[in-house]
């Protein structure tokens, strides 16, 4: 009697805890019944069947997953689709499309900055994202005076790319085609 009580909690135990999870991604408003464990990378790629996004190690070390929410780019197999809520995604789908490229992917086309492409959703989204923190005036590791305005050096994207990483080697093309895009920025 008691084993079989003990199964019955260990049965429930195991069961999914289920939880509705609305967010924008790519403009778009998007309601899903998720388990309460599945990752926003898995979400994105399994639920979605928005595959841009990579699953490199599934474990925060390879930055082919990332993705920008709410502003900031996200390694999106290291959290949970449920603590997004409300929450404004935007996955590599959603910055451009080939016959409407970002200017991030155009550079990353004219400059090489890829070679087996695997890494490259993740590469471009942590760019622009990179960007967009050197423009807010958001130190690194290796920003000289915390006083300044962060310029858009060599070092400051290596450092802060230093996240993404690329098995093919494409860094310094990668260099390239951000420092392109910060100056046409600028
Ligand atoms: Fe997310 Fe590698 S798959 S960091
Ligand atoms: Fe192959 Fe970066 S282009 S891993």
């Amino acid at each position: 009697m008691v084993g079989a009580t003990a199964t019955a909690a260990a049965t429930r135990t195991d069961e999914p805890v289920l939880a509705t999870v609305t967010f924008t991604v790519n403009g778009q408003r998007r309601e899903l019944e998720l388990d309460t464990r599945t990752s926003l990378l898995d979400a994105a790629r399994e639920h979605l069947h928005l595959t841009g996004s990579k699953k490199g190690c599934d474990h925060g070390q390879c930055g082919a997953c990332t993705m920008i929410v709410d502003g900031r780019r996200i390694n999106a197999c290291l959290t949970l689709a449920i603590m997004h809520q409300g929450a404004e995604i935007t996955t590599i789908e959603g910055l451009g499309q080939p016959d409407h490229l970002h200017p991030m992917q155009a550079a990353f086309v004219k400059h090489d900055g890829y070679q087996c492409g695997y890494c490259t959703p993740g590469q471009i989204c942590s760019g622009v994202a990179v960007l967009e923190e050197i423009k807010a005036g958001i130190p690194s590791h290796v920003t000289a005076d915390l006083e300044a305005t962060p310029q858009v050096t060599e070092a400051e994207i290596r450092e802060r790319m230093s996240g993404n990483i690329c098995r093919c080697g494409a860094y310094s093309n990668i260099v390239e085609a951000m420092t392109e895009v910060a100056g046409a920025r600028a």
